[in-house]
């Protein structure tokens, strides 16, 4: 390196898994890295930044930081696939047989990523799901953090399979779902088989999806430190038990408000939103302007959940039959049909004029910070339970796979801010819960999520836990440079 590089900051590359929700987050993590100066390559594949560019304002986010840059790369999939559903999986053999090794080939380049006014990659922080980056980082000997965009007691809840198959609760046979799992050390009164993230549904323990999640968790402590996207008033007991096989663990969350308060405090515009693959109509916006404070229960699975037509009946009537205003997030590609015919169906979007508004993409931040949402029907992302604890909105949890499932157990069971509908899909259930959440426990659903929204807030702040964590990791990135 010349001399005069070595007044130049440390070098950042960013590796999120190419899809929606880690892509969000790990966009968050690289503007706050921008705010400290930091030069930032994020990787993406050629997919999700067409996506990015076409949807959302992320050019001008990203224009004010000089240090930022993108680099794309294949995901390994056809541009025609769906990348929805159980088919968003294939992401992952995509991502390790293609991806991967053109990772390492653009690694191997002469002067990889150094130019006059960027020293070499100082750190590369990847994806806790892409152990290739990993590989290849220990190998180079170049420093590694991994980035888990999962909530931390998914992550426990897989470190700990190994226990859970020798304790006999794995493979899942199917009956027994109830029963409480007890070798998951902090989980022991509360976690049941149901609960275990959604690939440990599976009837062998040799199966390959269930091995692919094991291998990639246990492998977390290889890297020198590890950034959870959670804070410590939710989720500090579980990080104390990850602590004790990986001690240098940063909780810098919820990424989106500790980015709102940064920026906020630099008097710099808030970028809201801009992370979406998907065009955000605005116009349900205007339809909540028009409606009664805390009266609208917003409904949205999410980026990659997908809905059979039954399903979409039986949360229809179930919603009507509440009495509630809704407003539901339909992604024109989540309905699944018997018949290829995969549209909403007309007298669900008729019937819907009455007492709701549809869509195909909201900007959900904004929505759920909106005075008229008093309830959120989840699937339970990681990102969206973050995103509705950060605005005080109660949650009814549907989660369709991965951490998912946990995660509605830890709403309900847990910090109790909702009601978990786990494997369940029925329009007296969705009633019953939609009037218990909205109307009978109001006031206590309420009241416990704005004092969960006050500690977040609390935590992104200047002094707070996430906000102390993330000027320590800052510093130990900038430690790294010899
Ligand atoms: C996936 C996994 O399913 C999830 O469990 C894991 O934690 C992360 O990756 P996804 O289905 O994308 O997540 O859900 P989630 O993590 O909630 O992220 C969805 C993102 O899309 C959120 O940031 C949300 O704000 C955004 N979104 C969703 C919109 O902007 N508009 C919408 O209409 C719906």
């Amino acid at each position: 390196m010349g001399s005069q590089q070595t007044n130049l900051p440390p070098h950042v590359l960013i590796f999120p898994l190419p899809m929606q929700g880690h892509v969000n987050s790990m966009l968050r993590l690289a503007e706050l890295l921008c705010l400290h100066d930091l030069d930032i390559t994020f990787m993406v594949s050629d997919f999700s930044h067409q996506r990015l560019l076409k949807h959302t304002t992320v050019a001008t986010r990203f224009g004010k930081y000089p240090g930022f840059r993108f680099q794309t790369i294949s995901d390994g999939l056809a541009d025609d696939h769906p990348r929805a559903g159980e088919k968003i999986m294939d992401i992952l053999p995509g991502t390790k047989n293609v991806t991967g090794p053109l990772f390492r080939k653009m690694m191997e380049e002469k002067n990889c990523f150094e130019t006059a006014t960027r020293r070499g990659i100082t750190c590369i922080i990847a994806d806790g799901v892409l152990s290739f980056a990993g590989d290849l980082a220990e190998e180079k000997g170049i420093p590694l953090i991994y980035f888990r965009t999962v909530s931390s007691c998914s992550f426990w809840a897989c470190f700990c399979i190994p226990d859970i198959i020798e304790a006999g609760d794995l493979p899942l046979k199917g009956n027994g779902m109830d029963l409480l799992v007890k070798s998951v050390p902090g989980m022991e009164n509360f976690l049941r088989r149901r609960d275990l993230p959604g690939f440990c549904r599976v009837n062998d323990v040799n199966e390959s999806k269930l091995q692919t999640l094991k291998t990639e968790t246990r492998q977390t402590p290889r890297a020198q430190a590890a950034i959870f996207n959670s804070f410590e008033d939710l989720e500090g007991p579980v990080l104390s038990e990850i602590r004790k096989y990986m001690p240098r663990i940063y909780s810098i969350g919820p990424s989106h408000s500790h980015l709102h308060s940064r920026l906020e405090s630099k008097n710099m515009q808030l970028s809201i939103s801009s992370g979406s693959f998907w065009e955000e109509d605005r116009s349900c916006v205007d339809w909540l302007d028009s409606q009664e404070p805390k009266s609208v229960l917003y409904v949205s699975f999410g980026s990659v959940t997908l809905v059979t037509n039954d399903q979409l009946h039986e949360f229809w009537h179930g919603l009507v039959n509440s009495g509630q205003k809704f407003l539901w997030v339909m992604r024109p590609d989540s309905i699944t049909a018997k018949n290829g015919e995969a549209k909403i169906p007309v007298e669900l979007e008729e019937g819907t004029r009455e007492r709701g508004y549809m869509v195909g993409w909201a900007p959900q931040e904004e929505v759920l910070n909106h005075p008229a949402v008093g309830g959120f029907l989840t699937h339970s992302g990681w990102n969206s339970t973050l995103e509705s604890i950060v605005c005080g909105v109660p949650m009814i949890c549907w989660p369709y796979f991965a951490d998912q499932m946990i995660n509605s157990r830890f709403v309900s069971e847990v910090w109790k801010i909702g009601l978990d509908m786990k494997d369940t899909c029925d329009r007296v259930i969705i009633e019953k819960l939609v009037r218990e959440l909205m109307d009978v426990r109001k006031d206590e659903f309420q009241e416990r999520s704005k004092h969960m929204a006050n500690l977040a807030k609390k935590a992104v702040s200047e002094g707070g836990s996430s906000y102390e964590n993330l000027e320590s990791m800052v510093e130990f990135i900038r430690s790294m440079i010899v």
